[in-house]
């Protein structure tokens, strides 16, 4: 694949956690709703800063970023979360953990996939995109191990 390629399954990919960070925000539930409810919002303005960045880079090499949630959910590596019902349904503290082991899976996803973005914008000269990759990825792995120190027993 294409860096323009990698960048919009990356971008596709940020549409879906986007939205996954926005359902976690308003569902989540259990003693830990204030800490999560707050750091998933958080994590959801920083998606809409990520996906302004990432779609201004593929503009800047002249090509076209994906701007649909039918063409990122064509794309997109990660999942969706789960609907709204079913969200609804689970309260108990096993939501707000599964939301965080969730999150950390797709996050783990997310920086596999900068890493190839990195090396092959590095090949090519781009060093914008790849510093731009690089500062997401420093960020990402923070992230994980956050949400990791507050899930119990691990
Ligand atoms: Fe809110």
């Amino acid at each position: 694949m294409e860096l323009v390629g990698k960048l919009n399954r990356h971008l596709a990919n940020w549409f879906v956690m986007y939205t996954k960070l926005h359902s976690y925000h308003w569902y989540v539930n259990g003693s830990s709703f204030f800490v999560l409810h707050k750091r998933f919002a958080k994590l959801n303005r920083y998606s809409h800063e990520v996906i302004d960045e990432v779609a201004e880079q593929i503009l800047v090499m002249k090509n076209t970023p994906i701007a649909t949630i039918a063409e990122a959910l064509k794309l997109a590596t990660v999942a969706e979360a789960l609907d709204s019902a079913t969200l609804a349904e689970e309260t108990n503290v096993k939501n707000s953990e599964e939301m965080v082991k969730q999150i950390i899976i797709d996050f783990r996803i997310l920086i596999i996939e900068l890493t190839e973005i990195i090396e092959l914008a590095e090949i090519q000269k781009y060093q914008g995109i790849a510093d731009m990759a690089l500062g997401i990825q420093s960020k990402l792995e923070t992230e994980i191990w956050k949400l990791s120190s507050c899930l119990t027993g691990e």
